[in-house]
């Protein structure tokens, strides 16, 4: 990788303001877990949703980057609460537990060898397992198995949920967390993928698995590609890539690279849907911006030094992370986020230009993806290779 991309004095200034500003918020909001900001400040609450896991993985990412002992604990600490969560079935009827016990137990396994974070990331993967309907053939996204609306219906973003069950697989031995993720990648692959590389935010099948229609959620119209859900996807097929070696999620990983820095407005930060008509007043997403920049920093990870792409993805991560390193430099003391601009659900008006805690998350492990090559905690990184399941 170019030089100027992975040693870069701003980057490092990034990282150090990032770990103050954390340490600051943990001090005001202690066991509470940041969501989306109203205007400068985060709301704080219970853990109770699907982005507690983002905080977690901050404070992991800041211990590893400072090795401070406060943010080790309060890792630690945070993970009981993930525990009490798993016990208590709290809120859990959904498929983000990738990335709720993927960033807080199984970091803490990456990072502490602690076998109780081990086994309550192997327990978190039998939850997610539990939403695999056999008939149909889908992990199920949202709601109870009868939902009639959502009983049949995958997202894009489950892509970066199956880390955990590819990782289980490998923690235990037992192929079937894996098998499980393999047919969720290749559904979306060839469901949620359209033909000119742009993507559906959901789709829909019917009980026995018949495909009935794309949709969407928080896209600007069904057939538009909601460009986080376009994000997710560059991110998990690489990751579904790595784990398993099969050539169609790199190759799908790249289309998707590929039509996003496209359209990556000149001043670096996307709008919220490809398909919006922009204005003036068009929302942003820098939480897309982010997310899509870690997933090519792992998709660059798997293409050859000379491949063609190399360079204009390279130039795509400059790009963004000096907009979202701008953007995060605000010294003041109210600013209790790292990137501004993100958008949550502008089609539903909610959330509309703020901080978002995922968006943090993604920056700060694009950052450290750069700076020291901490990947964050979708994989084990002690081995060299790619785990080919
Ligand atoms: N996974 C939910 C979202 O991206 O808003």
């Amino acid at each position: 990788m170019k030089k100027t991309l992975v040693k870069n004095v701003k980057w490092q200034e990034a990282i150090k303001y990032a770990v103050l500003k954390t340490k600051h918020n943990l001090s005001l909001h202690n066991q509470k877990f940041p969501h989306i900001s109203n205007d400068k400040c985060y709301e704080w609450g219970d853990n109770e949703d699907w982005i507690e896991g983002f905080w977690t993985g901050i404070v992991w990412l800041c211990y590893e980057y400072s090795g401070d002992e406060y943010l080790r604990l309060q890792a630690n600490t945070q993970i009981d609460s993930f525990h009490r969560r798993l016990q208590a079935k709290h809120a859990l009827e959904h498929h983000d537990i990738g990335f709720l016990y993927g960033l807080s137990a199984l970091a803490g396994w990456i990072v502490e060898e602690d076998e109780r974070h081990k086994l309550l990331a192997i327990r978190a993967a039998d939850h997610l397992l539990g939403r695999w309907r056999e008939e149909s053939g889908l992990i199920q996204a949202w709601g109870p198995e009868d939902d009639p609306e959502n009983g049949g219906r995958i997202i894009i973003d489950c892509l970066m949920n199956l880390p955990l069950l590819y990782w289980a697989s490998i923690a235990t031995g037992n192929s079937r967390y894996a098998e499980v993720a393999v047919r969720q990648a290749e559904l979306s692959r060839k469901f949620l993928v359209r033909g000119d590389d742009s993507s559906y935010h959901t789709f829909y099948f019917d009980q026995s698995g018949n495909s009935l229609r794309g949709g969407t959620h928080q896209g600007y119209s069904d057939g538009s590609t909601w460009t986080r859900g376009q994000a997710w996807g560059i991110y998990g097929f690489a990751l579904s890539y790595r784990y398993t070696g099969n050539i169609r999620f790199l190759e799908t990983s790249k289309r998707l690279a590929v039509y996003f820095i496209e359209r990556i407005p000149a001043d670096g930060i996307v709008y919220w849907d490809f398909n919006v008509p922009v204005t003036g007043s068009t929302n942003r997403d820098s939480s897309a911006s982010a997310i899509a920049a870690c997933g090519i920093l792992e998709l660059l990870e798997h293409l050859e030094p000379a491949h063609p792409l190399r360079q204009r993805l390279e130039d795509a991560v400059m790009l963004t992370m000096t907009a979202l390193a701008k953007s995060s430099m605000d010294m003041s003391q109210e600013n209790e986020g790292l990137i501004d601009h993100g958008s949550y659900h502008v089609r539903g008006n909610y959330g509309l230009d703020g901080y978002m805690i995922w968006g943090d998350y993604y920056y700060l492990e694009a950052l450290l993806r750069l700076e020291k090559q901490i990947p964050g905690y979708w994989y084990e990184r002690d081995k060299s290779e790619p785990y080919h399941i």
